[in-house]
């Protein structure tokens, strides 16, 4: 009895062996010359590696990369899994942009188990030029009525004497980065700038960057990138009607403001109070309207 339980265990240890040794003899290199190029698109870098070296793809086999990417300072990468060699990525370029590949075998040549590489890493900075004080302060932007994007800023500190700060933007179909035309100006400096005919970069990163110049001392850039549905703000609703009827109803009727808001995104709020002749009147909301185009309730 003994001699044959042996027996059967070595020859399960053996055949254990056998797997774990072929999948372990497969393995495959990472990919080489990762490079991260800047091509001035205000925050969309190109990455691009090539094949590993000598790689004689058995057939039945193929190679894929695991591309990860993110800013320094971020905590999760995305990933992209890809046969493709370049890519055209968004980052934050007031940070250091990280990325990383591997190469990934799978197949008959692996026993159809995934074989990872060796990650390569790349990283890149725009240059920074100035201190980080000197970048401007307070940038909001607004999307008024789904038709231009007004952004505003105040000057960096200490304000330089003779700043000249200048708005560039980029989208996807934008062939380069583009200077805004139309400044606010604040005794003669450009402290907000308004863009119109964005409807091409709606539902898409709009990458700016703010950025001056001052005969004293360079200035530090500011990069952001806005989503314009994000930053939407409709105006008021128009031609406001208050009528009484003989059955002593209110009726309030309006229009929905200019602009190009999609109307499902429009909700409207009615307000209302008795006049006793109070300093502040005590205003109410009787009631909320969605998506009302003259509109009408009871009131008392
Ligand atoms: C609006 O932008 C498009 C490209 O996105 C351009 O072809 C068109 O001429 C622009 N229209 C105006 C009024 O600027
Ligand atoms: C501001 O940024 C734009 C776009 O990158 C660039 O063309 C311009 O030279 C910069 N200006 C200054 C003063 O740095």
């Amino acid at each position: 009895m003994a001699p044959r339980g042996l027996c059967t265990l070595s020859v399960v240890l053996l055949w254990g062996c056998v797997v774990v040794s072929s999948s372990s003899h497969t393995t495959v290199a990472p990919p080489r010359d990762l490079q991260i190029t800047d091509p001035g698109l205000l925050g969309a870098l190109d990455v691009e590696w090539k094949p590993p070296p000598n790689v004689q793809t058995p057939s039945e086999c193929t190679v894929k990369y695991k591309f990860e990417y993110r800013n320094t300072g971020d905590t999760d990468w995305k990933v992209i899994f890809t046969r493709k060699l370049k890519f055209r990525v968004g980052f934050d370029l007031s940070r250091t942009a990280e990325v990383k590949v591997q190469t990934l075998l799978k197949g008959r040549c692996t026993n159809d188990v995934e074989v990872q590489s060796d990650w390569i890493y790349a990283t890149f900075q725009v240059p920074l030029q100035g201190k980080l004080e000197s970048q401007v302060q307070n940038f909001h932007c607004i999307y008024h009525d789904w038709e231009y994007l007004k952004c505003t800023w105040q000057p960096g500190l200490p304000a330089p004497p003779g700043v000249h700060y200048g708005l560039y933007y980029w989208y996807e179909g934008l062939a380069q980065a583009a200077r805004c035309e139309d400044y606010t100006q604040d005794h003669g400096m450009n402290v907000g700038c308004t863009l119109r005919n964005l409807s091409q970069a709606e539902y898409r990163d709009l990458n700016i960057c703010v950025n001056g110049s001052a005969a004293a001392a360079p200035l530090r850039p500011l990069y952001t990138t806005l989503r314009l549905q994000n930053l939407a703000k409709p105006s008021s609703p128009r031609q406001l009607v208050v009528s009484m009827s003989a059955a002593e109803e209110l009726h309030v009727t309006w229009s929905p403001p200019g602009g190009q808001t999609p109307p499902q995104c429009l909700e409207y709020e009615v307000e209302m109070a008795e006049d006793l002749g109070e300093a502040k009147p005590a205003w109410q909301c009787p009631e909320k309207k969605t998506s009302s185009y003259l509109s009408s309730f009871q009131s008392f």
